[in-house]
């Protein structure tokens, strides 16, 4: 492939704390949001202490507290230029309204960061991936609670001063849009909240995402924070108008994110669709000065595109973005997810026109169970062509005029599945022996993938083929 990529384009991968740490109790970190949901995001949430002892694959995951040191050198050796993980908010404020944080939970985050620059990879890090102080849930009800604006901001403030010399690229909280499908996970509520509680909650979230992104620019004014939006496109399922409109209405859906955390205000579309649907949200005059501390760069996962259509009758497609349908014209994966390469210089484009800001990829990648042959090799074909020809077309969007910082491939070592809480659904270059029982000796292995990332990044993408 003719030379796309800039010189200074990011490679690397992205993990989220609770995906790969384990250690859930270790160092006086508090339980999450995420160590009550142990079947994953969607399944049912459990009561919890912390006198419980490791039972759930989450709990120990793939115990990348302890062996991170030899996780980063394989990184190094495929030539990661960065490393996307989070920060367990739980490690630093164990119930989240502590005064003081917990010096050994920093104290980790420093020997992670250091061991990345012994190799020059670059951290960026997500505040907060899919998890929040259980704490913060059960004393003051979540999001809803407009005190955890300044619990979130207090947070934010004293890992960026911890952290100022260490990490120049912050995302703050990972895939904003989806607490609407999701609303524990995200927001901290019960699933069966109103549309105006989960819009409620939201809104807090995104003043107090804008109070990070001000906080990092005080404290590390070299930096850079962005946002973080579950991508994905919606196509219309025929050229019906009335088909189009639903997809344009479907794409706004989470676009609307965007919209606040780029252009700093609720957009019309949003005001319309409170109106008609009843949706009554508190926003005061200093919120809307909050928000214009607009992110420097938009960041998204990238996995799957739909389709929408006005036809009731259609079931809808599996996947991360549940109001679709499938597309007659694209494989899926075993999970279901639609395979859609294209889709992806598309969304880039699509992005690029409305915003005209800086795009990372920072999730995009396949789930798929790993077979060891008799040898014990993984050669994993499926996986190279999946990530191949997302790439090619990240390469095309280059060529269109987009500006890509990166891309970062999810899970480039085996992890626990945020949807389903699985081992086998495996996103990995490097394989970890443990199942979705638990058992297994937690050994690493090199998969075939590994060897092709490794010269894709040392090519600067000229490896791979069209
Ligand atoms: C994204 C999340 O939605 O998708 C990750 O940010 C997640 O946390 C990834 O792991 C893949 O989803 P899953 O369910 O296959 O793990």
């Amino acid at each position: 492939m003719n030379q796309a990529f800039p010189d200074t384009f990011l490679w690397g991968g992205a993990t989220a704390a609770n995906q790969v740490e384990g250690a859930y109790l270790t160092d006086n970190k508090g339980l999450s949001s995420s160590d009550l949901q142990p079947q994953g995001i969607f399944g049912p949430t459990i009561e919890r202490n912390s006198d419980n002892e490791n039972v759930y694959i989450k709990d120990m995951a793939i115990d990348f507290y302890h062996r991170y040191p030899e996780d980063i050198a394989l990184f190094a050796e495929m030539g990661f230029k960065c490393l996307r993980t989070s920060i367990a908010w739980t490690r630093i404020f164990p119930n989240g309204d502590e005064q003081q944080p917990n010096e050994s939970g920093l104290a980790f985050y420093d020997r992670l960061f250091d061991e990345m620059k012994k190799y020059n990879i670059e951290p960026l890090i997500t505040l907060s991936h899919y998890e929040m102080p259980y704490g913060l849930i059960k004393n003051y009800g979540g999001w809803g609670n407009r005190q955890l604006i300044d619990f979130f901001e207090n947070y934010a403030k004293t890992v960026f001063t911890r952290y100022k010399d260490k990490v120049k690229h912050w995302l703050t909280f990972n895939e904003i849009n989806m607490s609407l499908h999701a609303p524990f996970t995200g927001v901290g509520l019960p699933p069966d909240s109103s549309k105006s509680e989960i819009y409620q909650a939201i809104h807090h979230q995104l003043v107090a995402s804008a109070k990070a992104v001000k906080a990092c620019r005080d404290i590390i004014p070299d930096a850079k924070i962005g946002n973080m939006l579950l991508g994905g496109i919606v196509y219309p399922l025929t050229c019906k108008p009335e088909d189009v409109l639903k997809a344009h209405h479907e794409n706004n859906s989470w676009l609307f994110f965007g919209d606040v955390q780029v252009r700093g205000r609720y957009p019309g579309y949003m005001q319309r669709y409170f109106q008609e649907n009843n949706i009554s949200i508190t926003i005061t005059d200093e919120d809307k000065q909050w928000l214009q501390n607009t992110v420097d760069f938009i960041s998204f996962s990238y996995y799957m595109s739909g389709c929408a259509t006005t036809d009731e009758t259609l079931s809808t497609a599996k996947g991360n973005i549940l109001s679709m349908v499938p597309n007659p014209y694209l494989p899926s994966s075993e999970w279901g997810w639609q395979v859609d390469p294209q889709g992806l210089r598309y969304l880039l484009n699509v992005l690029y026109d409305r915003y005209q800001k800086p795009l990372f990829i920072v999730e995009n990648g396949l789930g798929a169970k790993d077979l060891p042959d008799t040898e014990g090799n993984i050669n994993d074909d499926y996986r190279i062509q999946y990530l191949n020809d997302h790439l090619v077309q990240v390469g095309e969007a280059i060529k269109d005029g987009v500006d890509v910082m990166g891309y970062t491939s999810w899970g480039p070592i085996d992890l626990v599945s945020a949807s389903s809480a699985e081992m086998s659904k495996r996103y990995g270059f490097i394989y970890v022996d443990r199942n979705d029982n638990g058992e297994g000796s937690l050994e690493r292995r090199r998969k075939k993938s590994f060897h092709w990332y490794q010269s894709v990044i040392s090519s600067n993408g000229k490896a791979l083929k069209k």
